[in-house]
């Protein structure tokens, strides 16, 4: 269970945190507590990776099930060895090339990491963040946070400060509001522990870039990568509440009660209408938050504008296919 707590939410200068304020959440960290905060690419919800009645928090403030493992969010060589057993060739590649970064790597993981945090598995994901609150609050705690997007289990993720707040006000201690997030979808994920590395979530740093600077890269094959080990086994994800169904353009004309989200801009000015960027990075970026506010309309549909099909879109694609899963 979780317990009630007053949430305290304090906006920081994402290019120059201030000390005091890392250094208040850093304690909290350090205490066992749940700190809410900005990385590039969604906001994670922090608790102190190494101490499982904290990490055991995480999963209780977000109704995640326990067999879902959390990524480990480093800022240093000293906590990278804390956590990981060994530090594979592929991981040492991707790492000098895409760290700091939204880049999440699985590699073997080290015995001081609880179980709680890997779901038991052999394997620990690690990140080594670029955003300056990110890395300020990590410092400040001393020790490598867990944190898993800081949305309630199956929901949107949050790129935003209130986008937390909406799922997340009254169980966890802080939220750092730092903005909104500049990449705007959870990191890729990449198993360096297989030989070539495999991309168990596309994100930020597409294949394209992954091969060009490590070779070959492997795809998963969805339906045998074993219990959890790839984010796809919750194949309802990132969801809004709202029924999400991904449609093309033609199919899109104004209809009463129904939402819209259209790839570059729209057609007519009916309401309940947004329009993202017909590129996949700037698409990314606004994804979430489109998202959000198409939600809060409550209307009883929301048509998305099917993404294309080419790579360079896998990983918006991705998380629209689990938004509309079943509906
Ligand atoms: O951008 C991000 O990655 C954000 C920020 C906060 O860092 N975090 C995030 O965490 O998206 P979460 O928990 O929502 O997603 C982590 C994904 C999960 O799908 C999980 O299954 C996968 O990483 N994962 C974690 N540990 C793993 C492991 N040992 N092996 C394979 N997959 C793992
Ligand atoms: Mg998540």
């Amino acid at each position: 269970m979780w317990a009630v707590r007053d949430t305290a939410i304090y906006r920081i200068s994402s290019s120059k945190p201030d000390e005091e304020l890392l250094a208040c959440a850093g304690k909290i960290l350090r205490e066992g507590g749940l700190v809410a905060f900005p990385t590039e690419t969604v906001y994670g919800l922090g608790a102190s990776a190494l101490d499982p009645v904290a990490v055991r928090g995480i999963f209780a403030a977000k109704g995640r099930p326990s067999n879902n493992p959390l990524i480990v969010h480093v800022a240093s060589d000293e906590m990278l060895r804390s956590v990981v057993q060994e530090w594979p060739e592929n991981a040492q590649r991707l790492a000098k090339a895409f760290w700091p970064g939204p880049l999440t790597l699985v590699v073997p993981a080290g015995p001081n990491v609880p179980p709680e945090v890997t779901a038991n598995g052999p394997t620990v994901a690690v990140r080594w963040p670029t955003h300056p609150v990110a890395l300020g609050l990590i410092r400040a705690a001393g020790t490598p946070l867990a944190a898993p997007s800081a949305n309630r289990s199956t929901q949107l993720s949050p790129t935003r400060a209130e986008h937390v707040i909406d799922g997340l006000d009254g169980r966890i201690d802080m939220v750092l509001d730092g903005g909104p997030t500049a990449d705007g979808i959870e990191s890729t994920v990449v198993d360096a522990t297989t030989d070539p590395p495999t991309l168990l979530r596309p994100g930020p740093i597409n294949l394209d870039q992954l091969e060009r600077a490590i070779g070959p890269v492997r795809l998963p094959d969805a339906k045998t990568a074993g219990p959890l080990r790839s984010p796809g086994l919750l194949e309802k994800h990132y969801a809004p509440r709202t029924p999400l169904q991904l449609v093309e353009r033609d199919q899109m004309s104004p209809t009463e009660g129904v939402a819209r989200l259209f790839r570059g801009p729209a057609p007519d000015s009916a309401p309940a209408t947004l329009s993202l960027p017909d590129d996949p990075v700037g698409y990314a970026t606004g994804l979430y938050a489109a998202l959000h506010e198409l939600d809060r309309l409550g209307m009883s549909r929301i048509l998305v504008e099917a993404p294309p099909t080419t790579s360079a879109w896998l990983a918006i694609r991705d998380r629209l296919q689990r938004a509309s899963f079943g509906n």
